[in-house]
């Protein structure tokens, strides 16, 4: 298999079937925030594909206001940079828009992707505690741990606050 690298990838938007089924696949099909439940076609999605026009990477938004908020933000595989390629890439894109914010919700055991979003800059401004009570009232085969076998409870609400796009070091 041909060694997948950044270079060779290009962003496009994403269909609101290719948002489908990433849902499917790995969001239970919809997403709930604080207030709202959102199916695919309240979001907008940006696509990582390579060469062969494969998706390596899906990320989903919404703009409300002077506001970005980052939906989801899924790679298909993982430890190779895309992660971090996407979060750039719709950063760019709220700051085309004319955003000042963005912001993002994840569980309380996603330290992964927190690790993610705090290297790009993001703060954690709230903790939502007991939020994935919740959750599960649509999702309720959300499983009661997470990764690393760590109890889901909360929901961590990042935000970074503009210039938006801007290189890390
Ligand atoms: C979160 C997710 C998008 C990260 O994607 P990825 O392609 O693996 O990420 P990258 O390879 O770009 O890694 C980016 C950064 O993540 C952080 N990171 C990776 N592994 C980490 C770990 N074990 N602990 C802390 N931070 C970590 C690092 O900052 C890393 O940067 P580095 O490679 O310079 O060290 C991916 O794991 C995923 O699809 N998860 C499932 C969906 C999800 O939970 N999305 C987030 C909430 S919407």
């Amino acid at each position: 298999m041909a060694p997948l690298r950044q270079r060779d990838m290009r962003l496009r938007a994403a269909t609101n079937d290719e948002v489908k089924e990433v849902w499917e696949d790995r969001w239970y099909g919809l997403v709930v925030c604080l207030n709202s439940v959102y199916t695919p076609s309240d979001v907008e999605g940006l696509a990582l594909v390579d060469h062969l026009d494969e998706m390596v990477g899906l990320v989903t938004y919404r703009v409300d206001g002077p506001a970005g908020q980052i939906v989801t933000l899924d790679t298909i595989v993982r430890g190779r940079g895309f992660g971090r390629r996407l979060l750039e890439d719709i950063e760019n894109k709220f700051h085309k828009r004319g955003l000042g914010r963005a912001w993002a919700l994840m569980t309380n055991d996603n330290l992964r992707a927190a690790g993610l979003y705090l290297s790009r800059g993001y703060r954690l401004v709230h903790i939502h505690l007991d939020a994935v009570e919740r959750v599960r009232e649509h999702k309720p085969r959300l499983p009661e741990t997470g990764y690393e076998g760590i109890p889901i409870r909360d929901l961590w609400e990042f935000e970074k606050l503009g210039p938006l796009g801007v290189p890390v070091p």
